[in-house]
């Protein structure tokens, strides 16, 4: 039986299967573990099945031991955790892609709608109190038919959102290290450029790409700048992919014309000057916020921890 951390509250069924071949000190705080105490727990653990709010590190490894076997992410995205630091300890990390596709790419296209009808402000506006009626010009938004969505990293996640947007009629273009099925290219009517020409020609920019170095500040002023200022942008993928504070100053100028966000540079925090700007749709990391879908998340990397438990190949690794 060996031993298993696991660092924040997850869906019960996971546990349970996690319980059948193991022992599991599951955190159970309503608040976020503390970096102590998450590294007085992960003590002599075989196992640690991380949110993607912990930091996995040299530091956490080391102080995990050397019968640490497995990092199990229960998310896709793994900035959180340093693959390298892992890999050298002989560590298998794994993450959870596939099953929160879909929930994402409804929340990319629920912040595309958002932001081109101005959803948030007619919300805002209405539980104001202030008076209003229906009139000919109030709070008009932009179409999305017959326009041009930019999608920046076409995997899964990309795609799915793809499909939905041509569903509401628009055209798809996208940026991407590897070229993608020709299937589903041809399919979706998806055609690869270059991201100066993603950004000169969407109307609506979407970003699906991993974070990482290659990806720091991937949007900035100047690329902000090279949108049409009827452009806007939705980021479901990770906060510091942005220049926040470029984008708040992008908003304000008008030099493009709003955007949906549903992570943050420095999550939880959100960059002051988007506050107070009603062109912003700004919702708190819910890409893969359902109940099925977490639920499946964290089966996911159960049988991640499982398999590696057990010396097999996980179904999710990524070194
Ligand atoms: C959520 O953000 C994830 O990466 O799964």
């Amino acid at each position: 039986m060996s031993r298993v951390v696991v660092t924040g509250r997850v869906p019960e069924a996971a546990l349970e299967k996690l319980r059948t071949e193991h022992e599991v000190d599951a955190w159970k705080g309503p608040e976020s573990i503390g970096r102590e105490e998450l590294l007085r727990r992960v003590a002599g653990a075989d196992a640690v099945v991380s949110l993607l709010t912990e930091r996995i590190d040299a530091e956490l490894l080391d102080a995990a031991g050397p019968q640490l076997k497995v990092v199990a992410n229960v998310a896709v995205g793994y900035d959180n955790i340093d693959v390298p630091a892992c890999t050298e300890r002989g560590v298998v990390a794994t993450n959870t892609p596939g099953v929160l596709t879909e929930a994402t790419a409804d929340i990319a296209l629920g912040l595309i709608l958002s932001a081109t009808r101005r959803l948030g402000e007619g919300e805002r506006l209405i539980r104001s109190g202030q008076d209003w009626k229906w009139g000919m010009f109030f709070l008009l938004g932009s179409s999305l038919q017959g326009k041009t969505l930019g999608i920046v990293g076409m995997g899964g996640i990309g795609q799915a959102t793809a499909r939905r947007a041509k569903a509401f009629g628009m055209e798809i273009v996208y940026q991407s290290r590897s070229e993608i099925d020709p299937g589903v290219a041809a399919e979706l009517g998806a055609r690869r450029v270059d991201l100066d020409e993603l950004l000169a020609i969407s109307d609506v920019v979407s970003l699906h790409c991993p974070y990482g170095p290659a990806t720091h500040h991937l949007v900035g002023a100047e690329q902000l700048a090279a949108m049409k200022s009827s452009a806007y942008l939705v980021n479901t993928a990770r906060g510091p992919i942005v220049d926040e504070a470029a984008l708040a100053s992008a908003l304000r100028q008008g030099k493009i014309a709003g955007a949906g966000l549903d992570v943050f540079e420095n999550e939880p925090s959100v960059h002051p000057g988007l506050l107070g700007l009603e062109n912003v749709v700004l919702v708190p990391h819910l890409g893969s916020a359902t109940v099925e879908t977490r639920t499946a998340m964290a089966m996911l990397a159960a049988d991640n921890t499982l398999a590696v438990l057990s010396d097999e190949r996980p179904p999710a690794p990524i070194n």
